[in-house]
């Protein structure tokens, strides 16, 4: 009977601590306003992006779902502007799996849009896209983060013409487990260091993009969302699969709790001093310079316009 007793409050105890570590979440109680403002979010149609939208929305932005797939897009449009009234939440299409889609959305955003206040880079993909994509880079390197650059430096006038103006770059705790290497951007080097190194990426971008960015009123901002029960694992199969549904039902956030940081860092007032940090919980942390290192941001920079190929006429910074 001891016996059992001390197993039960040892599992309580690990129960407990599991449900701190994931669940805790800090909400944003920012209540600024949006009416005026114009919002992108990429992968809006599902998981954080959705939530985010959909809070965007609720303020009053003109929010632009930033989608690969029309159908579910325009599904997610219709959710919004039931349980906002908002009517000015529209649809365009990108595939970050290709740079010439990325090109063509942006062309659109700077022809047809009169303002952009905030870039969310949120989409992203995980257990999946070893091989390479059209462009010749690793498929997955390119959804997380490389599509992310070329598109923030493509609509970075009309960024800097709305300033004050922001962009937010979606990484992950991931970034932790990353053995980041220079010279290996385009290597593919399994799917979980992919998505490790691509989320290394999305900081030291965040963090160079700052740098350039100073005395200019655009200021960046990368982040970890939490652990969060989204399709994001939908490439996850075999006996992890049943672990992580165990994590779902029982410690994971929801993608509303996940959203609150992307939130935080769009629309809470005063944080403009924190341009190119790191955010967790709607706190600027920083974990990640002693294992990342501060001297690859630049390398990272060059690296990218090459592997992009960002020509000298669209750099803007
Ligand atoms: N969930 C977590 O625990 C967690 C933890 C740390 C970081 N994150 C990061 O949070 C971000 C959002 O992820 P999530 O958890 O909300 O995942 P999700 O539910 O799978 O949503 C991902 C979004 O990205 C879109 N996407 C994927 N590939 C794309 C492409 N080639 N072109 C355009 N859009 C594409 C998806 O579109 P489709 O629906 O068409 O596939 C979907 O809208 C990601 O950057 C992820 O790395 C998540």
């Amino acid at each position: 009977m001891l016996i059992l007793w001390w197993v039960l409050s040892i599992f309580a105890i690990i129960y407990v601590y599991f449900w701190y570590y994931f669940k805790n979440t800090v909400w944003c109680r920012s209540q600024t306003c949006l009416i005026g403002k114009t919002i992108i979010v990429t992968g809006a149609n599902t998981g954080i992006g959705y939530e985010a939208a959909l809070d965007f929305a609720k303020r009053g932005a003109r929010v632009i779902l930033a989608c690969r797939n029309k159908d579910k897009a325009e599904i997610a449009r219709g959710k919004i502007i039931e349980e906002t009234g908002n009517d000015n939440v529209v649809v365009k299409i990108v595939d970050l799996a290709s740079l010439a889609s990325v090109r063509a959305f942006a062309e659109s955003i700077n022809k047809t849009e009169k303002r952009l206040d905030v870039l969310v880079n949120n989409a992203g993909a995980a257990l999946t896209g070893e091989g390479k994509s059209e462009d010749g880079l690793i498929w997955l390197m390119q959804v997380n983060y490389f599509s992310s650059f070329l598109l923030t430096n493509l609509l970075m006038g009309i960024l800097k013409k709305s300033a004050p103006s922001r962009v937010i770059n979606v990484s992950s705790k991931g970034a932790l487990r990353a053995k980041f290497d220079l010279e290996k951007l385009n290597t593919n080097r399994g799917h979980f260091q992919n998505y490790c190194c691509s989320k290394v990426c999305n900081i030291l971008f965040t963090r160079e993009l700052a740098e350039r960015l100073k005395g200019i009123d655009v200021t960046t901002y990368s982040l970890h969302p939490g652990t969060v029960k989204t399709e994001i694992f939908r490439h996850i199969d075999g006996y992890r699969k049943v672990l992580i549904e165990f994590l779902k039902a029982h410690f994971l956030k929801t993608s509303e709790e996940g959203a609150q940081t992307i939130i935080y860092t769009a629309v809470a007032k005063g944080i403009e001093q924190y341009s190119g940090e790191n955010f967790d919980n709607c706190t600027c942390v920083d974990p990640y310079e002693s294992t990342i290192g501060p001297n690859f941001e630049k390398g990272l920079w060059e690296k990218s316009i090459e592997l992009v190929n960002l020509k000298s006429d669209e750099m803007q910074l």
